[in-house]
């Protein structure tokens, strides 16, 4: 029977990972700030699920992932979905702090955890759900997509770095387009929209077939290779606010 540990799995994309993964028969460990949006699914199957509340911000929080794993007897795959985020084209300090804390700081927190966890235990997988913001500096999401950069070379870092120690540990980093989500609340007009479903099945899909990039869905991986190709003088001047 394979372990999973969903951080993020609230509401959103974690949280449909989580339902898909409880029903192809894991034993599941979901953890988020709000702990009643767990409860529908612990209801799924209250013998394989646990809840924890974990606040990715604080310093609690890699105590509280490894009394999470302790319970569940150990884990396979850790699986990283937490994130905020926001347009903030005025720069409001508090929004771009917030969200460097969140997705930068708690995210290198707990995916080192997980790291050290699995190097210390004989290995395992290790997934995140990063974002197709990173590809380049989005002028409205200033911090949101300088931290999603900032993941994507975390995570190829830390690939390089396991290859080199010889751990035993494979990453994923998965990089959704738009998705209909509580994250996107309030913004409408958004192109290429996805489900929560379709993006959870091929979320799945990835982790199993242990792929080391995913960009979801084939729309998004065209368009994200020709933006790649845009070169920086061009995207300077480029008017997305
Ligand atoms: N929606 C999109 O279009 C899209 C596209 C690409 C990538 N993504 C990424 O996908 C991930 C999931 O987002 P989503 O769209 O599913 O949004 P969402 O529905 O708002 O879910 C975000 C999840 O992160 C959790 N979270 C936020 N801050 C946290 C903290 N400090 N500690 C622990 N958990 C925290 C939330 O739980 P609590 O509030 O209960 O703590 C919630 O479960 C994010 O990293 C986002 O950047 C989203």
């Amino acid at each position: 029977m394979k372990r999973a540990i969903i951080i993020g799995a609230s509401s959103g994309i974690g949280h449909e990972v989580a339902r898909l993964l409880i029903t192809q028969g894991w034993t599941v460990g979901v953890a988020a700030r709000r702990m009643e949006k767990l409860a529908d699914l612990q209801d799924c199957a209250p013998e394989r699920v646990y809840t924890a509340r974990i606040d990715v911000t604080d310093d609690g929080a890699e105590a509280s992932l490894l009394q999470l794993i302790e319970r569940m007897g150990g884990l396979d795959l850790y699986f990283h979905a937490a994130g905020i985020g926001w347009k903030n084209p005025t720069l409001e300090a508090e929004t771009e702090l917030k969200t460097m804390e969140t997705n930068a700081a708690g995210f290198t927190r707990m995916v080192g955890c997980a790291y050290r966890y699995f190097a210390a235990h004989g290995g395992g997988h290790i997934a995140c759900i990063t974002s197709i913001a990173g590809t380049k500096g989005l002028g409205p999401a200033p911090a949101y997509s300088a931290t999603k950069a900032m993941q994507n070379t975390y995570l190829q870092a830390l690939e390089q770095l396991a290859a080199c120690k010889h751990h035993d540990i494979h990453f994923t980093d998965i990089r959704p387009g738009f998705v209909d989500t509580p994250l996107l609340a309030g913004t409408s007009h958004l192109p290429m929209l996805m489900t929560t479903e379709n993006v959870a099945h091929s979320i799945v899909k990835a982790i199993n077939s242990r792929r080391h990039i995913c960009v979801i869905d084939t729309r998004w991986r065209i368009l994200t290779f020709f933006w790649r190709l845009i070169p920086n003088w061009i995207w300077r001047r480029m008017k997305l606010c």
